[in-house]
């Protein structure tokens, strides 16, 4: 992308209404605008992020066995009667009247709708396991939207919908996604700790939040700090298999949300490996077998033909909100520094004097070049003087810069800089484009 023909917004000034990092600079960035309280517009550097993220959380869903479906935003009244919960839900509902005055509401959770399709075509437990999911937007009126995507009142949410025939594989699809989310974030640059939690008014009797410790995270949590850096256990695991091992490597050292904290146990955990701090919840997942599918009657005949409520889970990923929370782990005081896995763009090529042809030629071959390895590159071809160039590319924060100017093409060099550890190194052209075609050659291995 050249940045002459792209849009990129970004600020000068730090906006005032923003008081957390990643909020900040989503907005100084040009990611994102509000355009009415807890409710944005992603702007094409946003959606580029926003877009990996998603991309990575369903290739990892598909490798753990979900299917993907997409479920609409409305969702009628009537269907959340059936559950009970169209009353219960509350204020964080947006209730919505059609045309015929027939009662609507913008979904902020799907398990509903996906006991209604489920129900209307499952008969056997033959037709099971099964485990559907959506990346889709929802509402939440939340009461304090805040920190941007963090809290927001639109969000985009992957959730995912487990059914089983009975208790011990349900468990095992809880153990599914469990594994799942662990290497999703890690994929992302993450450091994502399980957390028993409170199951809230999705109901059910196992719960884990995946926390990402932060600062500025809302809620205070405690753990042991073995878990903190206790590798995900990866993509080649016997997904069908006993996962119970490995859950239980994770759950067995303490670790709580505030409203499950137990302070007698976390006494027990030797001083040294206590760590109380907050965090940022990006995913959460429950089993509540029943809940739904008993009053709503989604039922399947077992190996005995007896029929029997299916036994359900649900899981969320915060996709949105994972924006803020990749940005709180990963930025200094001149901006994001983006995981290379999310990265808007790989490469930042700076055309140091756009105009003079031997830096036009020398960054028109190396954008080619880059492409052509299968990197994408942000060139800033305009006209801005070199250090408002060096600012922004620093603030959107893409892993490597390549700056080329008159001096050192003189010699035959460009600079490359590493956002990260602010390294920069003086390399000549022709060796950055060949390495560049050597990995064009490189087959590249699909993710899943
Ligand atoms: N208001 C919100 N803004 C952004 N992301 C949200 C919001 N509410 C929930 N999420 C994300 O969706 C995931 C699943 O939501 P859930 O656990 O049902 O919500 P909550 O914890 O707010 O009751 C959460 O772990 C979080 O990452
Ligand atoms: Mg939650």
């Amino acid at each position: 992308m050249r940045l002459s023909r792209f849009f990129l917004p970004t600020l000068k000034e730090t906006p005032s209404e923003a008081q957390i990092a990643s909020h900040r600079l989503m907005l100084r960035a040009g990611m994102i605008r509000q355009e009415a309280a807890g409710i944005y517009a992603w702007l094409p550097l946003g959606l580029r992020v926003l877009r990996k993220v998603e991309q990575i959380v369903r290739e990892e869903m598909e490798r753990a066995g979900a299917i993907e479906l997409l479920m609409p935003t409305l969702q009628l009244a009537d269907l959340w009667r059936e559950s009970g919960r169209y009353d219960a839900y509350g204020p964080e509902m947006l209730r919505i009247k059609d045309r015929h005055e027939r009662e609507l509401l913008y979904g902020p959770t799907n398990e509903e709708m996906i006991t209604e399709i489920v129900r209307a075509s499952v008969r056997s437990y033959k037709d099971l396991p099964l485990n559907l999911y959506h990346i889709q937007w929802k509402f939440r009126d939340e009461q304090r939207p805040r920190f941007g995507v963090m809290r927001g009142r639109e969000f985009l949410m992957k959730d995912a919908y487990s059914f089983d025939i009975d208790e011990a594989s349900a468990r095992a699809a809880y153990n599914r996604m469990f594994v799942a989310y662990l290497n999703t974030f890690s994929r992302m640059g993450l450091k994502a700790v399980p957390m028993r939690a409170d199951t809230g008014p999705i109901g059910g009797d196992l719960s884990h939040e995946f926390i990402i410790l932060a600062e500025t995270g809302e809620s205070a949590v405690f753990c042991h700090k073995d878990l903190v850096d206790m590798p995900a256990p990866g993509s080649d695991v016997d997904w069908f298999g006993d996962l119970q091992a490995l859950v239980n490597a994770r759950t067995g050292l303490y670790a709580a949300t505030e409203e499950m904290h137990d302070p007698a146990a976390f006494q027990q955990v030797p001083e040294d490996k206590r760590l109380s701090a907050r965090g940022i919840e990006v995913g959460h997942i429950f089993y509540f077998g029943e809940k739904y599918s008993a009053p709503m009657k989604a039922v399947a005949a077992g190996p005995d033909g007896v029929e029997r409520p299916l036994q359900m889970g649900s899981y969320g990923v915060g996709v949105s909100r994972l924006l803020g929370a990749i940005i709180e782990a990963n930025h200094d005081e001149a901006g994001v520094i983006w995981p290379e896995a999310v990265a808007p763009f790989n490469v930042g090529l700076i055309n140091l004097r756009p105009g003079d042809p031997a830096c036009d030629q020398a960054c028109e071959r190396a954008y080619a070049a880059i492409h052509a390895s299968g990197q994408t590159a942000l060139y800033d071809d305009t006209t801005e003087r070199p250090g408002a160039k060096f600012a922004a590319m620093d603030l959107i924060g893409l892993p490597r810069q390549m700056i080329v100017g008159p001096k050192g093409l003189a010699e035959g060099n460009v600079e490359i800089k590493n956002r990260r550890t602010g390294e920069r190194s003086i390399a000549p052209l022709q060796a950055v484009l060949d390495g560049l075609a050597a990995d064009a050659n490189t087959p590249q291995i699909p993710a899943s």
